[in-house]
């Protein structure tokens, strides 16, 4: 298996050009079909979204640590479908607005924090996500830091997590090894205890729901909404557990966005400085930015829109499954054919987005007059692709979408991000093509970088409102 161990060049720079648009690999008999462009994407997975929404076997990853319950590595079918259906009905386009609060609040907290300990902002941007997802999934209290025992035990198993998704193991491409007794085999010992990890940490916070409401609590949160309305969605307690789980993991790509994000701001000073124009313009010094102030902020939501299309999260998305034969342009796509959609390559597609497409330019998102333009057909309308494609595309894009748009809008609006210097007093550049891998996440390599606040009262201003949050 020379080349599956490291994936990466399927989108690195070096290879453009050398693979066809639709790429028919035979993985020791496991037969995949990569998406390299857009449009092959587009009129695959998303125009033809029928035969395309299932998923294939995740042995390590669904199978042994979703206990075959995770909906995101789901095969179609009526569980998936009455799961998709609650997640739906909690972050749908209009019910995301109900957590604008909660967004707002960890917005604020994670400014504070990034102004009082700018070194250590990757964990703040962990802590602020990791406590959106627990607020809105289990009503769980706003996180106070990631050395929180909850927080500690989710990250090294979500990271765990992530690797066994990637599909590398041995047991992926020869299924009968699963039943190798586990006394012969370590990497079967060492997944299950990781899977009874993970079923300990559902079950926690779950169970504090099902106590609450079993006291008459009325508190509203995602698993409650499961328990209440079981009429609705017909999933047993387990399904339940779960469900709510392995949404938790949301929250790994939304702050793997915004560390790219603080990438790209140190990278081209010119667009930090255009966004907080628009701030300053708009919301002035004396207020911070809200929700309310979406519809006018055309250039900040642009540049997070350029963020998720420049540097996807998830390179080359969840793996789609074909449910039965199917021809594409001469080629036969045959059930049960693994189908990944390279959104790396999709967003950085020169017949879509030009030739500038590697560049980072927010701009190409925005009409004459500076408004947000509708984003290509191929892109749903969204810019990019980085949210998937057809009946599986993420049901968490609103809810991802506004975090970005709130946290980034409130950091800009108090801060300055600037370059480090050398010994030599030169700028130090962030690696904008180094990559730290984890699973199937693409994160950046490790850069450094400066926060200061814009201007002398924004320290005061946040202290008080985080003040406003103390409980
Ligand atoms: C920037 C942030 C995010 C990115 C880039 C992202 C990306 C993706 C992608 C590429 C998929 C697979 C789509 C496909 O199969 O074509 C997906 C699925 C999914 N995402 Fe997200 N996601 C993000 C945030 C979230 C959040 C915050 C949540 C939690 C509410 C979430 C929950 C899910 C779920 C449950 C699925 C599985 C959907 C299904 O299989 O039917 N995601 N996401």
């Amino acid at each position: 298996m020379p080349q599956l161990e490291n994936t990466k060049w399927l989108f690195s720079s070096d290879c453009k050009g050398r693979f066809s648009k639709v790429m028919h690999l035979d993985v020791l008999g496991r037969q995949t079909i990569v998406f390299n462009s857009l449009k092959s994407a587009y009129n695959v997975l998303e125009r033809r979204t029928g035969n395309y929404s299932g998923r294939p076997r995740f042995i390590m990853a669904q199978e042994i640590l979703n206990q075959s319950l995770g909906m995101a590595l789901m095969d179609y079918g009526e569980l998936w479908r009455r799961s998709r259906r609650a997640a739906h009905d909690a972050v749908s386009r209009t019910t995301v607005q109900n957590y604008h609060p909660t967004q707002t609040k960890e917005a604020t907290i994670l400014v504070s924090a990034l102004l009082e300990d700018p070194e250590n902002r990757h964990s703040h941007f962990q802590r602020a996500n990791a406590s959106v997802i627990l607020s809105i999934l289990y009503d769980y209290p706003t996180l106070e830091s990631t050395n929180e025992k909850v927080v500690m035990d989710i990250d090294s198993n979500f990271k765990w997590f992530s690797r066994a998704a990637a599909r590398t193991s041995f047991v992926e491409f020869f299924p009968w090894m699963i039943h190798i007794p586990q006394r012969f085999a370590k990497w079967k010992r060492e997944a299950l205890m990781q899977a009874a990890e993970r079923y300990d940490i559902f079950l926690g916070l779950f169970d504090r729901v099902r106590a609450d409401i079993a006291t008459g609590g009325e508190r509203p949160s995602f698993s409650a909404s499961l328990l209440r309305k079981h009429d609705r969605y017909h999933l047993s307690e387990h399904e339940m557990t779960f469900l709510s789980g392995q949404i938790v993991g949301g929250f790994e790509t939304t702050s793997t966005t915004l560390k790219w994000w603080t990438v790209a701001m140190v990278a081209f000073p010119q667009v930090q400085r255009r966004a907080q124009a628009e701030l300053d313009a708009v919301v002035g010094r004396s207020r911070l930015p809200t929700f309310a102030d979406v519809p006018h902020l055309p250039y900040v939501r642009a540049v997070v829109r350029e963020v998720l299309r420049w540097r996807p999260p998830l390179p080359f998305g969840v793996p789609h499954s074909a449910t039965e034969d199917d021809w594409y342009e001469g080629m036969f796509i045959p059930k049960g054919a693994t189908c990944i959609a390279n959104i790396w390559q999709c967003n950085h597609d020169r017949a879509i987005f030009g030739e500038d497409a590697d560049d980072f330019r927010p701009e190409r998102h925005l009409d004459e007059g500076g408004e947000l333009l509708p984003g290509p057909i191929e892109t749903n309308q969204e810019g990019h692709v980085s949210f998937g494609f057809g009946r599986r595309i993420c049901v968490g894009k609103y809810l991802a979408n506004d975090t970005l748009f709130i946290s980034t809008a409130r950091i800009l609006w108090a801060t300055t991000i600037g370059h480090v210097l050398d010994e030599n007093g030169k700028k130090v550049v962030p690696d904008l093509e180094g990559f730290t891998d984890g699973g199937l996440l693409l994160r950046p390599a490790p850069y450094d970088c400066k926060i200061t606040p814009r201007f002398p009262e924004v320290v005061s201003i946040f202290s008080e409102e985080r003040e406003r949050f103390v409980d």
